[in-house]
């Protein structure tokens, strides 16, 4: 099968591109860089041992989409490309809406037009809001809190809708908690442009030196130790889950959706001191004020897909903090360095 990745440099599809090779999948990236190196992918296929087919595409670009299309037998989309960063999306929402949205209606028009029908889509716990009860399993309502958790849940309802009027479509709609960690290889891992806005990528940043110390956003949550509550969930078993999602694909027509998560809740200072104990050194930080659009707690139920295609995590916090660590200790500077 000849699966298209979009955003397939960036820091789970790279992942998710080493897992699909492994498994006998061909695959063909496309991706704009706009935050990722392409030297992402030159780590993918020297970790996979096996070649891919890369292009530097804007999804909004029709043209250049459509060709893709023309020039491969694509099976199935996984699509990865969009900007993801609850803080920046309340500066420029209408990026926002134009990138993740303008994409997936660019990307759905190219499958339409090219017969191409099967999509494994990445969405995001962010949709849920601030419930006040956790886990969240998947029928929980929809509360979006900032434009980029607004953008993830239009594109879920326009895919629902793309699949009532032409059912030929079959979507699984992936909603992940928070992805960290790394390839255990230490090759490929987290490496966004600019200074990252998830907690992860900081923290390494921080150790190495190239930040100066962690500001951890509100300390007067309502949770055992003030600071904000999130389910951490490895990038390996994301990926895993998206080699699932393929192979479970031609199974049922129409939109199924799944949360991937490990159903277990860790706070910010928790998370701080989990790292500092990977990496040996203690992590400077200070507790300013909350961060606006985000919520107290996120922590997922998935037993739906534990059901339904026996997925569940394999690996822990220890596993995410080590891991990331080595990618950041072996790549200072990251791709580019
Ligand atoms: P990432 O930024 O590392 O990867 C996204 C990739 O898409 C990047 O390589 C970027 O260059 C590319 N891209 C962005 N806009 C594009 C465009 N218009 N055309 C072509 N390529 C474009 O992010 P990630 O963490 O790997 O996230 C992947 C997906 O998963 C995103 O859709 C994100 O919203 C979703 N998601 C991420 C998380 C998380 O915490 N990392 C959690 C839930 C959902
Ligand atoms: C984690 C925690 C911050 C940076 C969002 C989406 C989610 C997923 C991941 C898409 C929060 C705190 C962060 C920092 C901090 N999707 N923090 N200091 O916002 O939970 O999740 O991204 O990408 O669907 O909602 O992820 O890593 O930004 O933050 O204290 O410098 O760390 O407040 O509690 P978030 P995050």
């Amino acid at each position: 099968m000849v699966i298209l990745v979009t955003g397939g440099a960036g820091f789970i599809g790279s992942h998710t591109c080493v897992e699909l090779l492994q498994n006998g999948y061909e695959v063909v990236v496309v991706d704009n860089h706009s935050n990722s190196s392409p030297g992402a992918l030159d780590e993918v296929q020297k970790l996979a041992g096996l070649p891919l087919t890369a292009y530097q595409v804007d999804l909004r670009d029709r043209k250049a989409l459509a060709e893709v299309f023309d020039a491969h037998p694509i099976d199935a989309v996984v699509h990865f490309a969009a900007k993801k960063a609850v803080g920046e999306s309340i500066q420029i929402p209408l990026d926002y809406f134009d990138i993740n949205i303008g994409g997936t209606t660019s990307l759905l028009r190219a499958m339409h037009e090219h017969g191409v029908y099967q999509l494994v889509f990445s969405s995001s716990c962010s949709i849920y809001g601030d419930s006040q009860k956790v886990p969240m399993a998947e029928e929980a309502p929809a509360g979006p809190t900032n434009p980029y958790a607004l953008s993830k849940w239009t594109c879920e309802q326009l895919l629902a809708e793309t699949c009532s009027r032409y059912p030929q479509f079959t979507v699984v709609s992936l909603r992940y908690f928070n992805p960290m960690g790394a390839h255990p290889s230490g090759r490929i891992g987290e490496d966004p442009r600019g200074v990252p806005h998830n907690v992860m990528p900081y923290l390494t940043q921080v150790a190495v030196g190239r930040l100066e110390r962690l500001s951890v956003f509100g300390g007067d949550y309502p949770t055992p130790d003030g600071s904000a509550i999130r389910d951490y969930i490895h990038v390996m078993d994301v990926a895993d889950g998206h080699r699932l999602a393929v192979e479970h694909l031609g199974e049922e027509p129409g939109m199924r959706v799944f949360n991937l998560g490990t159903g277990a809740g860790v706070s910010v200072l928790e998370l701080v001191e989990a790292f500092s104990a990977a990496c040996g050194k203690e992590i400077p930080y200070q507790v300013v004020d909350r961060r606006p659009g985000d919520v107290a707690r996120l922590i997922a139920d998935s037993s739906r897909v534990e059901r339904e295609w026996g997925w569940r995590t394999t690996r822990n916090l220890a596993a995410m903090c080590d891991d990331a660590w080595r990618f950041q200790r072996l790549n200072p500077n990251g791709y580019d360095g």
